[in-house]
């Protein structure tokens, strides 16, 4: 379905916010589930996760970090373009328990898919404490949103420029060494699930993340975000996103998400060369 951005703003350096007309996917949108993205006729398909969706506005947003040629072509669009193709929602909405103490941990832009899930989670009745962390303070989206949804609010910075001087799993380390928690949910870079995977092994506390493996078609038929959890083999995009930390293969995931580089790089040094030479975006 073609869909018009209603609004682009940029929240800090490199993070975009992306608010799309796209009322049948507004309309069953859960937290947890994503979209699937084409720019243009030539552009390549990207998954988003749903960040926030409004049933009567029929909007959904995302945020995105440019990390690359299509986000950074994304992150070049304005209010008013147009984007080819949105297809969604896509994957599992997030597993929501009651009564629980759920402590949300977002790292990076994996804070703006946390907020989703713990508005839905507080909802619900239960007790939402959250840590969000960014390598520096100019990093942190979405810091008063998230506070409106919980009950406690932890924050943490790499340079130590706002909170907690440190990582994120330092705080949900004391939390886990002073109180009884239910579980915990985890979304942003790999490497941060997967040390908030080692952090809450040993005390056994169920621990979600949200997977990111490189997805094309997403619906289970291309095979590209094959992911292994608990020794079998599972696709992301249909058996997930989300899934027991504990039993996921980080390693694989990892050396999965990097098998491109090379390609990626060449990708957007000619998009960069594109758009000096005035051809741009194609
Ligand atoms: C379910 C899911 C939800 C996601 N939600 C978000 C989000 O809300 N915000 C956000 O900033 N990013 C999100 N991502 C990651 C985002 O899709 C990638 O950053 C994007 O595809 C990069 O494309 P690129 O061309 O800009 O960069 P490239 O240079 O092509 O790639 C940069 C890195 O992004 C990853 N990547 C590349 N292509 C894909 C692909 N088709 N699918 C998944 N990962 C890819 C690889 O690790 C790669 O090394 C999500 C990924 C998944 C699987
Ligand atoms: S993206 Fe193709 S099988 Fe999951």
């Amino acid at each position: 379905m073609a869909c018009t951005i209603l609004r682009k703003e940029e929240l800090a350096p490199d993070i975009n916010l992306l608010e799309i007309a796209a009322p049948m996917v507004a309309r069953k949108a859960r937290a947890g589930q994503f979209i699937i993205i084409r720019i243009h006729e030539w552009g390549e398909r990207i998954p988003l996760t749903v960040a926030d969706y409004d049933r009567d506005a029929g909007t959904i947003t995302a945020i995105f970090l440019a990390v690359g040629k299509t986000t950074e072509e994304l992150a070049g669009l304005a209010s008013g373009d147009g984007i080819a193709d949105v297809v969604g929602p896509l994957g599992n909405p997030a597993e929501v328990p009651r009564d629980s103490v759920v402590v949300f941990v977002g790292g990076g832009v994996g804070v703006a898919p946390v907020f989703c899930e713990a508005r839905e989670f507080k909802r619900a009745g239960n007790r939402v404490i959250s840590i969000l962390g960014a390598r520096t303070a100019d990093l942190l989206i979405w810091e008063d949103r998230l506070r409106a949804v919980s009950d406690e609010l932890y924050i943490t910075t790499d340079d130590g420029t706002k909170g907690h001087h440190g990582f994120v799993t330092d705080v949900l380390a004391e939390i886990l060494a002073e109180r009884e928690v239910d579980r915990v949910v985890a979304i942003g870079p790999a490497v941060m699930m997967r040390v908030v995977a080692d952090v809450t092994r040993p005390s056994g506390v169920k621990t979600i993340v949200s997977l990111n493996p490189i997805m094309v078609d997403g619906t289970g038929m291309c095979g590209s975000c094959r992911v292994v959890v608990d020794g079998k083999t599972m696709f992301a995009c249909v058996d997930g996103p989300e899934f027991d930390a504990h039993q996921v293969d980080f390693t694989l995931l990892m050396s999965r998400l990097a098998a491109y580089r090379e390609e990626e790089a060449l990708s957007l040094e000619r998009f960069h060369g594109e758009k000096t030479d005035g051809v741009g975006g194609k």
